[in-house]
């Protein structure tokens, strides 16, 4: 095995982790997000000889294609979306074991034929049956593979189960889809994705407040004023109608990618790393929140406008959208963790399509200085201590605290203290997708949800949207690239705060 001084890139990784000889099936192969994602990921994990040596892929989706067909057009996607340089070395030994299935899953006798390629295929390679199956498909299509492939278990090997998001459509359906798959997968083989869990800046939160002494004493409501979670995105629905309509903001990213950054940032520290305490601990945090009033939660839409200086179309003419649509694509809300760390304490939550920028950041507000012991205009340009975890772009962590400007007599202003992942580290960062590929083949459940968590996910949004189904707000209320509606700003302002200046 490599060291970390024979191969740099290996700096920063944990070399135990090596998985098990296995096959990895994506149903959806011919999709958007195994091209963009699943196979730059794979790229980068053998990149860093991080896969097993005895390893296969196996792609599945109706289009008609043969396996040297699949082969060139995923190697056009990993030069296109792949983050490391495209060595030949590297891509043919992943190819080699690279395999492409042609068939409609919804069809009698879809499951034969990945059956028969995953035989020989395993034959051919010793995989010994282990087996990790990579759900990249529509959600209407999970029940019937995850059934044919239930029916089809056979007693040699692992088996595990990706199951990408959107899990379900409320909590109705997502128990439905939760019973489907309970009947043939144990809860340790199902690994429902939220990819912002991969991203390494979200697991740095973690090492942020259990690996640091000083913020646990101060991490509670005596001392945290309020908390800021922004997800901002400048691009808008990418093609995507047909899902989006269905989902909006809220289904998209608030019920996954955004409450899961909250249970991280407001849960207790668990007893271990393990999935099990870890999760224990995220869902104590989803149980624990208030189902936020209609005043305290603002929805928009957006209308045309300029982003990044070009000229975007409003939702409504995007291709494939409703022209009265009513689907959101900004959410912000107020929300309560109903617990002694938390209470009263509130948590302003804002993610959109088509803000100026691409940022996501959480912001932990601290309460003012009791007594500041200067004249009354010395601190006028002092704000009150942030802790800002940047998870994406620049990601890092970056501190304000109150400094005395040089000079004479005593002036304050708040100034910055900045830790930048790319100074700090010569690694380059790993996509979220390669973290969690790996994990899966490792049976680490740790940064995938649970079904307790999905389900309480869904419960507050049910309880959100349920009056959406009565007011219509007036359709676009805000122009692509501004900060949102205007009521999200009155939101924080009814309570004498304001977001977070960009
Ligand atoms: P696409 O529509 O681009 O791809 C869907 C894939 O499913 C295609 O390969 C399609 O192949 C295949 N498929 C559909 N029906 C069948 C069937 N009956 N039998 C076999 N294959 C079938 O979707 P995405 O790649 O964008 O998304 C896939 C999943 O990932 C979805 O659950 C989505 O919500 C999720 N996701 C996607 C993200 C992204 O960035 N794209 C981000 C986060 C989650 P064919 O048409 O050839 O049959
Ligand atoms: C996906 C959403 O889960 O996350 C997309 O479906 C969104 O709408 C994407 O654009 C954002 O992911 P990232 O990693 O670019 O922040």
């Amino acid at each position: 095995m490599a060291t970390t001084q024979e191969n740099p890139l290996l700096e920063g990784l944990q070399l135990r982790r090596t998985p098990d000889p296995c096959a990895l099936v994506i149903f959806g192969a011919s999709g958007d997000l195994t091209q963009k994602k699943l196979l730059p990921a794979l790229y980068s994990l053998a990149f860093r000889r991080l896969l097993p040596e005895r390893f296969a892929v196996v792609g599945v989706a109706r289009t008609e294609e043969t396996d040297e067909e699949f082969k060139a057009r995923m190697k056009e996607a990993v030069r296109q979306y792949g983050r490391d340089e495209l060595r030949d070395d590297v891509w043919e030994t992943l190819a080699e074991g690279m395999r492409y299935v042609g068939t409609d899953f919804a069809d009698e006798g879809g499951e034969n034929e990945v059956a028969e390629t995953l035989k020989e295929i395993d034959e051919e390679r010793s995989l010994e049956g282990n087996r990790v199956y990579y759900l990249a498909i529509p959600p209407s299509v999970f029940p019937t593979v995850v059934d044919a492939l239930g029916q089809r278990r056979t007693a040699k090997g692992w088996t595990r189960l990706i199951v990408e998001k959107p899990f379900g459509h409320d909590l109705q359906s997502a128990r439905t889809l939760n019973a489907a798959i309970q009947e043939h997968f144990s809860e340790d083989e199902v690994f429902r994705i939220d990819h912002y869990l991969g991203k390494e800046t979200v697991q740095n939160m973690l090492a942020l407040r259990f690996a640091n002494g000083i913020f646990e004493p101060i991490w509670n409501r005596q001392f945290i004023d309020h908390i800021q979670i922004t997800v901002a995105e400048s691009i808008g629905i990418e093609g995507r109608a047909g899902y989006y309509e269905q989902a909006g903001a809220i289904r998209d990213i608030f019920q996954n990618h955004l409450l899961q950054l909250l249970a991280i940032t407001a849960m207790e520290p668990p007893i271990d790393f393990t999935a099990e305490s870890v999760r224990n601990e995220k869902v104590k945090v989803l149980r624990s929140m208030h189902t936020p009033g209609p005043k305290s939660v603002v929805r928009g839409q957006y209308g045309r406008g300029f982003v990044e200086g070009d000229e975007v179309r409003g939702y409504r003419e995007e291709v494939g959208v409703d022209p009265q649509s009513m689907t959101d694509t900004y959410v912000a809300a107020k929300l309560y963790v109903d617990n002694w760390r938390w209470a009263d304490t509130p948590f302003y939550v804002r993610m959109g399509k088509r803000l100026p920028r691409r940022e996501t950041a959480i912001a932990i507000q601290f309460k003012r200085a009791p007594h500041p012991p200067f004249e009354e205009t010395a601190a006028d340009g002092l704000r009150p201590n942030v802790l800002l975890v940047h998870i994406q772009p620049d990601e890092g962590v970056s501190f304000a605290i109150g400094a005395k400007v040089p000079g004479q007599g005593m002036t304050i202003r708040t100034v910055h203290m900045d830790f930048l992942y790319g100074g700090a580290f010569r690694t380059g960062m790993p996509e979220a997708y390669e973290r969690l590929i790996l994990d899966c083949m490792l049976g680490d459940a740790t940064l995938f949800t649970r079904t307790d968590e999905v389900e309480e996910q869904w419960k507050l949004v049910d309880a959100m949207v349920a009056p959406w189904l009565r007011d219509r707000p007036s359709f676009p209320n805000y122009a692509a690239g501004t900060w949102g509606p205007q009521s999200a700003d009155e939101l924080l302002h009814r309570d004498q705060r304001s977001w977070r200046r960009h």
